[in-house]
């Protein structure tokens, strides 16, 4: 019997209460499947700093990097937390474990469930339907714009001091300015690109019409790492023949997507783009409570709903829990997947029903999906729904 050890890292506002449902769900799993969890939480984010003066207890990194199978993340960020150099507090968390632990794909799927209204206002509400809308963005994790900031916080994280970026001088530049270098590399593109193909491999295509296809979406008319990374999606497309080739800028992709989502399979991307896409992309599923996400590395994988904090709705209870149910799906997929933990696998399956029949059998939904429950009574359900299919499959099997 497996046991899985989890570490979890609530974070600010709603993730805290997000995180609460999260253990409401591992639990039912505990209960009625051979699976066992070994359960740390953290305290960390904006909160925790001003409330501390610390991002997270000292170790924290080495706990997650050296004693977890799996990370959870609440939401980081905070209104005026902000560290005294004018870095988000709390960024050593997310943005610290995505770099020190090398977690390169960041995995967000973005499927309309039967029963969910897209967001998207005006008459397109015959257009769309639930079938149309089934893609995964890959945003690479660790490089780009976010670059310097990443490697702050890694360094931080691991208490190393991180070099000054060099003072350098820009023609026609006088006076106060910042500067925000934009490294992309070959071995950061190849990688996120190979992850990206081998979930096109693994999936059934489009939901138009089945074709599997990963999409390129850079700005390569205008930036040198785009034409490197689009470059590199070349050579990697040649070897999946199988798998359509596409391309789009940037700009022009945030309309296709949302005037034809159908069209896309697999989207493979750059760290910026990847962040502004993905919250675009996420009116296409429900909104930003429908969004789960896995920040995956060859050796370490953290999970998260995409929201983040929502200071306006913390601390009423009412936020959507299935964006953090989903992420939790995720991460026993991907237990499941590293482990060969087969149980890890039927118990991401069942979840994933849960949610779609939660949502697509009239069952409480919070107010951003049209209905009045609160968080914990939605996951509640979806809880008592996971219960009772695995006590089925367990009895069966
Ligand atoms: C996300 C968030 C983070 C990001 C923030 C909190 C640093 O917006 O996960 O999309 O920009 O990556
Ligand atoms: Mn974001």
């Amino acid at each position: 019997m497996a046991l899985h050890r989890i570490t979890t890292l609530p974070g600010d506002g709603t993730g805290r209460e997000v995180m609460t449902e999260a253990m409401k769900l591992l639990q039912t799993i505990e209960s009625n499947s051979p699976m066992t969890f070994q359960i740390t939480e953290i305290q960390c984010g904006g909160q925790h700093y001003l409330e501390t003066g610390e991002e997270w207890p000292e170790g924290s990194f080495e706990y997650c990097r050296d004693q977890s199978d799996a990370i959870l993340l609440g939401a980081i960020g905070w209104p005026g937390a902000t560290m005294p150099n004018g870095d988000l507090a709390g960024g050593q968390v997310i943005l610290g474990l995505r770099s020190g632990l090398d977690l390169y794909a960041n995995v967000r799927p973005i499927k309309l469930y039967k029963g969910i209204q897209h967001k998207i206002h005006g008459d397109f509400k015959q257009v769309w339907s639930p079938g149309l809308v089934d893609m995964v963005v890959v945003r690479e994790n660790t490089e780009g714009l976010y670059q310097t900031l990443l490697s702050r916080s890694s360094h931080a994280a691991q208490g190393i001091p991180y070099p000054s970026v060099p003072e350098i001088e820009i023609p026609g530049m006088d006076g106060e300015f910042a500067w925000d270098p934009r490294p992309i590399s070959r071995k950061g593109s190849e990688r996120v690109i190979r992850f990206a193909f081998d979930i096109a491999e693994r999936r059934s295509g489009t939901p138009s019409d089945g074709t599997s296809r990963v999409s390129c979406i850079d700005k390569s008319n205008v930036t040198r790492g785009c034409q490197l990374f689009r470059s590199i999606y070349l050579e990697i497309a040649e070897n999946h023949p199988d798998i359509e080739t596409d391309m789009a800028y940037i700009d022009a992709f945030t309309m296709w997507l949302v005037r034809q989502p159908e069209f896309y399979d697999v989207v493979v991307t750059s760290n910026m783009f990847g962040d502004i896409a993905t919250d675009l992309a996420s009116t296409l599923q429900g909104g930003m409570g429908m969004a789960a996400s896995a920040n995956i590395g060859d050796d370490h994988m953290m999970f998260e709903p995409v929201h983040g904090s929502s200071p306006k709705y913390a601390g009423k209870g009412v936020v959507n829990p299935i964006a953090m149910l989903s992420s939790v799906q995720m991460m026993l997929d991907w237990l499941g997947r590293r482990s060969g933990d087969a149980d890890a696998t039927v118990a991401a399956e069942i979840v994933e029903s849960a949610i779609e029949n939660q949502v697509s059998e009239g069952g409480t939904l919070t107010y951003d999906l049209g209905g009045e429950a609160s968080t914990s009574e939605v996951s509640e359900a979806i809880c008592a729904r996971v219960a009772s299919m695995l006590a089925t499959h367990y009895t069966s099997a």
